[in-house]
């Protein structure tokens, strides 16, 4: 089996959490506060604040700007689900804007009538990188700035990938990341905010420890969302081959663009101002289930990200949108392996698998 996820974790992770192991300080620490430069040197910005996961990256980042209750959040239907999640946690109202079909990130278009239909009262967009893809951020900053509304990174997908040249984490007021182990870097649960707003990141700091100033001196209520130096000291060994998985991410979907170029399934998109970090190589496909049928007759595996937009899960029935294009992206894309250890003749093998089958 071709498996759709794998983490790389070699001598240089095992030192590395061996390390803190041994210092015995296994919750947050300075190797921490390391991960944290090293990684909002990468994104090129101003700070990072390390949390347990990227949902609660996301809910502090809310918090930090102040988004709570009777503040409308922009967002897409077509992602994880804590994309959402996060900001009904904070208190806020997700309300959702429809899809672009080729990119599948937000349509600033979509966003604009949205906001027009409210009168013009938001509060924030949170643009997810979907697949690894930068949203549109260039229109999507004008609309926000337009309305005076915060633009939220959710690069929870997408570390390393660039608009312009710039590095996602860069590209709004704040961004945040995860390290789950199926991402392009791992710390087996962590996230990350990220932003230049020195103000934003000791509030989304405070508010990951307990709202906490200074030893047990507490301004505010907040949450225990901190990262453990043991996912930090992986974090750190996982940042210095960020750039070596990306570049093999894109060389397998270089492969599997080629191979699959005269097949009648859709490949990615990669518009000029954008670099793709292939978080996911996700296809499109009318007949998908006869297609992951056949995938799971060859030993290929693949995964559908997602198969329920947000805005149809049961959690969120209380919400009545409609969203044509996320939802038939819903019941057509299928991402198939594209990670660092897919080797070369996986790649022949996932385009001959499929090529066989569509032809
Ligand atoms: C787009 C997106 N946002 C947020 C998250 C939440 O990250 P975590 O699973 O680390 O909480 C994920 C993770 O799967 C994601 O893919």
């Amino acid at each position: 089996m071709i498996p759709i996820a794998n983490p790389d974790i070699s001598d240089a992770e095992r030192e590395q959490v061996l390390e803190v192991l041994d210092s015995g300080m296994l919750a947050d620490g300075p190797v921490v506060r390391e991960f944290e430069e090293e990684f909002a040197t990468y994104c090129g910005i101003d700070h990072a604040v390390a949390t347990s996961n990227g949902t609660t990256a996301l809910h502090a980042a809310f918090e930090a700007l102040g988004l709570g209750e009777g503040d409308r959040v922009i967002t897409t239907p077509f992602s994880f689900i804590a994309s959402a999640n996060a900001i009904r946690l904070a208190g806020a109202e997700p309300i959702f804007a429809d899809i672009d079909p080729e990119t599948y990130n937000l349509d600033p278009d979509s966003v604009k009538e949205v906001i027009q239909k409210l009168d013009g009262d938001i509060d924030a967009i949170l643009a997810v990188h979907l697949y690894g893809l930068p949203a549109d951020v260039t229109r999507l900053q004008e609309i926000a700035g337009e309305y005076d509304a915060y633009l939220i990174e959710d690069a929870a997908q997408a570390h390393g990938a660039t608009v312009d040249g710039d590095r996602v984490g860069s590209l709004g007021d704040v961004a945040c990341f995860s390290f789950y182990p199926t991402k392009n870097m791992t710390t087996g649960e962590g996230g990350m905010i990220a932003t230049d707003d020195e103000a934003v990141a000791d509030r989304a700091a405070r508010f990951v420890n307990h709202g906490r100033n200074e030893k047990y001196r507490h301004s505010e209520v907040g949450h225990n969302f901190r990262m453990t130096s043991i996912a930090g000291s992986l974090g750190l060994a996982q940042i210095e081959k960020l750039s070596e998985y990306i570049d093999a991410r894109r060389e397998n979907a270089a492969r599997l663009t080629d191979g699959l170029a005269d097949s009648p399934v859709t490949t990615p998109v990669e518009p000029e101002d954008r670099s793709h970090v292939y978080h996911q190589y996700t296809i499109r496909y009318e007949e998908r289930e006869e297609l992951q049928a056949h995938l799971d007759d060859h030993d290929v595996g693949y995964g559908v990200y997602y198969p329920t937009c947000i805005h149809e899960q049961p959690a969120y029935k209380d919400i009545s949108t409609t969203a044509p294009v996320a939802e038939r992206a819903a019941d057509e894309v299928l991402s198939l392996p594209v990670h660092p250890k897919v080797a070369d003749s996986d790649i022949e093998r996932i385009i001959e698998v499929i090529t066989n089958y569509v032809e």
